[in-house]
Order: C-alpha cells, then structure tokens, then sequence
C-alpha cells in the first residue's frame, strides 16, 4: 500500500522537474526528449499511473485526478512548445533559404566594335554609297601578287619600301593592300571598281605614327577614259564626307612603281599645324594593266591606299597609332 501523501509527493517531485525541464526545451530534438521522459509509454508519468493499484480504494478518486492533472499539465507545456519550436523552426528555415530580390545583378558588360573596325566599316559605306564593291584578298600573299605584277622587279631597291616578314623565300605577310588589285583584275574583266580594306605588315619599328602591323583600304577604279582629274574628285568627296567641314587636302608627287602619275594625300586637321600622309595615290602604271591582261591602250585607271589608323588619328586627334592595339579599356571604351 501507497499513502496518498507519499504519491502527493513524489508528483510534485516530478512537476518540479517538469517545470526545469521546460526551461531548457530550445529545439524540437529536446522536445522529443522530453516527450518520451514524461509522456512516454515508460515515462514517468506513466510510471506514477502504475502505483494507482497500491493506493487506498477511498483515496483513488483524489489520487487519480491528481495523476490526471498532472498529465495534462505535462501534455499542455508539450503543445505550447511544440507549436511555438516548429513555428520558430519554420522561421530559421524560412530565413536560411530567402533570396534577396535586390541585390544587384552580376554585371556583364557589353563589347562592342574597336575603333578601327568602325572606321573601316565607315570608310566602307561611303564608298559602297559611290558604287564600288569591297573586295578582299589573303593576308598571306605571294612575291608574284605583292611585287612583280605590282611593276617592282625582283632585287629592285623599291622593294625595300615594303620590307616585310617572310614566311620562306616567296611567301610574306602582305606590307600593302595593293596585291588584291591584282587578283581581282585578273578575275575580272573592265570595267572594275573595287575598295579593298584589310591588315598589312612591314618591317616598321613602332613610334608615334607607325606599326608593324597596321590596316589600309585600297581603292582601284579601272575603265575607259578616266583621268587623275576623276581621282582628285573621288578624293575629295570622300574626305569630305568622312571628315566634314574644315579638313585640308593636299596632293604632292611621289613614286609608285605601279603607278604614274604617282601621289601623295596629305590631310591636316582644322587648327593643326603639322600635315599627316594618309594615303598614296596615282593613274595605274601601263605595265601592271599588261599584267593582267587589260589593255592600257583601252582602259585607263587609278588606285590609292590609305591607312586606316591615320584617317582615325586625324578624326579623333590621336597623336600616338599604338594605342589603337595596346588592348587598353580606357582608350577603347571612349569610342
Ligand atoms: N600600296 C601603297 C602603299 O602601301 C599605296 C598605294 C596604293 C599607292 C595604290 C598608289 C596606289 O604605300
């Protein structure tokens, strides 16, 4: 037999320990815990139930509310708690995975054309507007293509002006555009009217106004009855539409090997003092159109090649060609 005093007793001893218990439920796991501790089929509460047989049958109403109230005091705090950890639960998990809708993005930035593809694709239009057609040709060339059907014999100290970079003893990296006048008249027949943009190579050391590598456009207007006169006025339209008011021509004489009369363009910005060569110029020599098989008694014609880089320092007032390929975003970004 229990007395129903030592049951009191030994109920308040466990609500005591609920009551410290509670203190210290701070996460689901613990609740568990504390589940099985008091709630449990062998908690303790279950265990206080298992003395009701001992107890007094004229005190087992008392003890049985008692056990009763007990158990639902325990059953209370476990609900309460529950509720409140699986909320708080629910929170940290909310926050761990919220995505911040106004961070800033990542940032791609966007290329666009080097100065000097837009210039040429300027220099292009302009031309393709006055009915020429833009050609092409390898940059890889041969000695045949850059010299001989140029009128510039082999061991001829003209070759020297287009020292380049030979790839063996008679293929180069082309120092001028002028070979694919060549090859489209020898494709061709008269009348042809052809621009020709592209990269060139010579054997120049870098300064201010030159380059190892560097990009004309040629030009080549073959056909009956034209004249140097009919080259000075494509000159000049031209540079009047790609510079506009205020820019000065003028032309000198020169030598070509594959032109006579040959030129020379110098151009020179509003206010400048100094003139900058931008092309060479001139009626094409007899002896190239033989070459290709025109005959120079029929057609007559004229070509010039310019350097894209100077068209683009004049325009711009860039004083030094080498930052057009110093990949330096500064200078890029500016155009
Ligand atoms: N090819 C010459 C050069 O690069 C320029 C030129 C082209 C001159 C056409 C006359 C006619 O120097």
């Amino acid at each position: 037999m229990i007395e129903l005093t030592e049951l009191q007793e030994r109920i308040s001893h466990v609500k005591e320990e609920l009551s410290a218990q509670t203190l210290r439920l701070e996460d689901l796991d613990s609740l568990e815990a504390f589940r099985i501790e008091f709630l449990g089929r062998k908690g303790k509460i279950a265990d206080l139930f298992k003395l009701m047989g001992q107890i007094d049958p004229a005190d087992k109403a008392t003890a049985g509310k008692l056990l009763n109230d007990l158990k639902r005091e325990a059953n209370e705090i476990f609900d309460i708690r529950k509720e409140k950890l699986s909320l708080s639960a629910l929170d940290a998990r909310i926050e761990s995975e919220r995505i911040d809708l106004t961070l800033p993005g990542v940032y791609h930035p966007l290329g666009h054309k080097h100065l000097l593809t837009q210039v040429q694709q300027e220099i292009e239009s302009i031309f393709l507007r006055m009915g020429f057609d833009v050609a092409t040709g390898p940059e890889i060339e041969d000695e045949y293509h850059n010299f001989e059907a140029l009128n510039i014999p082999a061991d001829h100290p003209a070759r020297d002006d287009w020292d380049t970079f030979y790839i063996d003893d008679t293929t180069l990296l082309r120092p001028h555009t002028s070979p694919v006048q060549i090859r489209v008249m020898e494709q061709t027949d008269p009348p042809v009217r052809i621009i020709c943009p592209g990269r060139c190579y010579r054997r120049d050391t870098q300064d201010a106004t030159h380059s190892p590598v560097f990009h004309q456009v040629e030009l080549l207007w073959v056909e009956e009855g034209l004249s140097l006169a009919n080259l000075k006025y494509v000159l000049e339209a031209f540079i009047h539409e790609f510079f506009g008011e205020g820019y000065e021509m003028r032309l000198s004489g020169d030598f070509f090997p594959f032109t006579e009369p040959s030129v020379q363009v110098h151009m020179r910005a509003p206010g400048a003092e100094d003139w900058l060569e931008i092309m060479g110029a001139g009626m094409v020599d007899p002896a190239v159109l033989t070459n290709v098989g025109y005959d120079p008694d029929k057609v007559t014609g004229f070509a010039f090649g310019l350097g894209i880089e100077r068209m683009a320092m004049l325009r711009y007032g860039i004083d030094d060609i080498r930052v057009f390929f110093g990949n330096d975003l500064r200078f890029i970004t500016q155009f």
